[in-house]
């Protein structure tokens, strides 16, 4: 699909007088209400193509997405690619490298190891963030001189992921922050993918620090208002909830292994058996102690963000409250979140969880009410 094929789709989506519009996976865009952008809006960066609500669910992306959600469509996913999807800031940048060092460098031999995270292992859903006003002063120059260089004649306009994934050898390692409905439907029968849950108390905590920190969002609302917009579904990338329990209803699907972020942090080894079994990578004790220390948060932590260019980032919120590698522990919302909010938040899982077997209320620790969630 090339520029002009884009900007006829986005003239279509973003023309105040025209219908709204389909995507090839069925779902409707709508451009998002101008409620929604004295609200919600105002605090964010703008994008040149405006936002828009994926409908019925009501994902909430930037104006662009609807062009790179159907080249998604026709996007040629290989059986030996390895898809980690989540909700943001469920722990996926830790599963990616773990994985990366799992099929790529369990004996600490590969000399790309030393590159950021997010260049070995490309995110498909961070192309529609691109479209903000301000990109030129963002520093994603890196990302580009990348995407020059694997693929020659392309446009940054087209985006970056889909276009460098398009020419990167296998076994590829992507990440996804998509809903399941968003993705191709053959897609899961074809990939292994691994979904990263995490209790969203300390997601919405990792989510509103990344937002201010990051210039791509530059959030500028309180942690209190952001709360509220998360939970009622205002919040870029939202629904919660649907995203989750599309994953969980595919649970039995062989091709899906469901990661708790809680579990990683509990009992980093099991999990990591698990994950070797999954993904038939068959490691030996050392390689599997290679794989602990370096995915440990210390050690992710000192190689440095995961795009190493400083300018992407708030300097003020990263010397403050920490960079991309924040915190990293499970309950940190303990320390965050009102009684006010906490109580909001309980009655909000308590009323959307479902049949996932957690308890993510107010109880101390992570609970879960049966064993391993898709080894059933
Ligand atoms: P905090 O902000 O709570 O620290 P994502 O990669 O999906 O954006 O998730 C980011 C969250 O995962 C951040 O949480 C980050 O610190 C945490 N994280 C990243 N690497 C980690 C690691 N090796 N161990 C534990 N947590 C990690």
């Amino acid at each position: 699909m090339g520029r002009s094929s884009r900007s006829v789709w986005l003239k279509a989506v973003t023309d105040k007088n025209s219908m709204s519009r389909k995507l090839l996976t069925g779902q409707v865009v709508e451009e998002v209400s101008e409620e929604w952008k004295e609200s919600v809006g105002k605090d964010l960066q703008q994008y040149k193509q405006g936002v828009v609500r994926i409908l019925p669910e009501g994902w909430i992306y930037p104006g662009v997405s609807p062009f790179f959600l159907d080249k998604l469509q026709q996007f040629q996913f290989r059986t030996e690619d390895v898809v980690i999807m989540g909700y943001p800031k469920c722990g996926s940048t830790w599963v990616q490298e773990t994985v990366w060092t799992m099929m790529n460098n369990p004996d600490l031999t590969n000399p790309h190891a030393e590159e950021g995270i997010w260049y070995r292992s490309l995110e498909i859903s961070m192309d529609m963030l691109m479209d903000v006003v301000n990109f030129d002063e963002l520093g994603m120059e890196p990302m580009i001189e990348t995407l020059g260089k694997m693929c020659p004649g392309k446009s940054k306009e087209d985006g970056f992921a889909l276009q460098m994934l398009e020419v990167l050898p296998g076994p590829r390692i992507m990440k996804c922050h998509y809903a399941f409905e968003l993705m191709p439907p053959d897609f899961l029968d074809k990939n292994k993918v691994i979904y990263v849950l995490r209790n969203p108390k300390d997601t919405v905590v990792s989510f509103y620090h990344y937002l201010r920190l990051v210039r791509l969002y530059d959030y500028k609302g309180s942690f209190e208002k952001f709360v509220k917009e998360f939970i009622n579904d205002q919040m870029l990338f939202g629904p919660y909830w649907p995203h989750v329990h599309q994953a969980w209803t595919r649970r039995s699907h062989p091709n899906l292994h469901i990661i708790f972020y809680e579990d990683l942090k509990a009992d980093f080894m099991t999990q990591l058996h698990l994950l070797d079994k999954f993904l038939g990578t068959n490691l030996d004790t050392q390689q599997m102690q290679n794989v602990q220390h370096i995915t440990a948060f210390t050690s992710m932590k000192s190689k440095g963000a995961p795009v190493n260019d400083t300018a992407c980032f708030n300097q003020s919120v990263s010397e403050k409250e920490g960079g991309f590698f924040r915190k990293g522990v499970a309950g940190d919302w303990k320390n965050t979140l009102s009684p006010e909010l906490n109580q909001e938040m309980d009655k909000w899982i308590k009323d959307n969880i479902g049949d996932i077997p957690i308890k993510w209320g107010d109880d101390e620790k992570h609970q879960k009410t049966h064993g391993n969630t898709n080894r059933k």
